[in-house]
């Protein structure tokens, strides 16, 4: 029998339909309008880690040494390039080693290249980089304000995950391109990027929306945000609205810097 149309039935399908949170006052285009004010959200405080949490990653000397060597992003591409101790490098066909603005305050990075990536040697160029670019613009950036790479700089053959051994071999080379685009921000794109840098054992569902401290080799620590990455928001979009949230958050912190 057809439903007759009542506030009460029209409340009941937007929950069913995955909008169970109100986030703001107004309604919001939530990734396309970059021209809409979105009321801000209070900036979330940081988390220190403490030592439970951790995951211990395997030191990798040889590439910690090598990372260590490159005082300029150019010298750290060619380093890694060069660089034999991760066998996945044999099965890509390009290094897919960063893009945007070097300068940028802004530094994004995800897991790894997936197809599309690996034959342009380009991050995030595929179905989850438009979402991305979207997801971006949604809170004012353009993907050339910001800088964007992964953890792992070739596609793992079939886009599987990458084992522990190969995120321990490619670890400092990630910690030393953070040094030299020493951004404002970090934005970790999804589990994978979340649990590597932050080194914990929480998946991305406890990660997600909250600031953390992530730390350098010197000490010194740069504010980091853990999202949703946009090839699970593809899957999930009911998670779209909780995306926002930390979208929000970050437009919260990028207009206080
Ligand atoms: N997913 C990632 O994590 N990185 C890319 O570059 C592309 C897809």
């Amino acid at each position: 029998m057809k439903e007759k149309l009542t506030s009460l039935n029209l409340s009941k399908w937007i929950v069913e339909s995955g909008q169970s949170e109100v986030l703001s006052e107004f309604p919001q285009n939530r990734f396309s309008d970059p021209d809409s004010e979105p009321k801000v959200l209070g900036l979330i405080p940081s988390r220190k880690i403490v030592p439970e949490d951790k995951i211990d990653f395997p030191t990798n000397i040889n590439s910690t040494e090598t990372a260590s060597m490159a005082s300029n992003l150019a010298e750290l591409r060619e380093l890694m390039i060069k660089y034999d101790g991760c066998s996945l490098k044999n099965t890509a066909m390009n290094i897919v080693f960063g893009d945007g603005d070097e300068k940028s305050d802004v530094m994004l990075i995800g897991e790894a290249p997936g197809a599309d990536e690996d034959r342009e040697g380009i991050p995030f160029v595929g179905l989850s980089g438009k979402l991305l670019n979207k997801m971006l613009n949604s809170i004012g950036l353009l993907r050339s304000e910001v800088y964007i790479t992964n953890i792992i700089p070739w596609r793992p053959p079939g886009n599987r995950q990458p084992t522990l051994q190969e995120t321990a071999a490619c670890l400092p080379f990630i910690q030393r391109h953070i040094e030299l685009i020493n951004p404002k921000v970090l934005i970790l794109v999804g589990g994978t990027a979340s649990k590597t840098l932050l080194v914990r054992k929480d998946g991305i569902m406890r990660l997600r929306g909250r600031w953390f401290d992530y730390q350098k080799n010197d000490k010194t620590i740069i504010p980091a945000l853990s999202i949703f990455h946009p090839a699970f928001l593809l899957r999930s979009p009911a998670q779209k609205v909780n995306a926002w949230k930390d979208l929000l958050a970050i437009r919260s912190r990028l207009k206080n810097l």
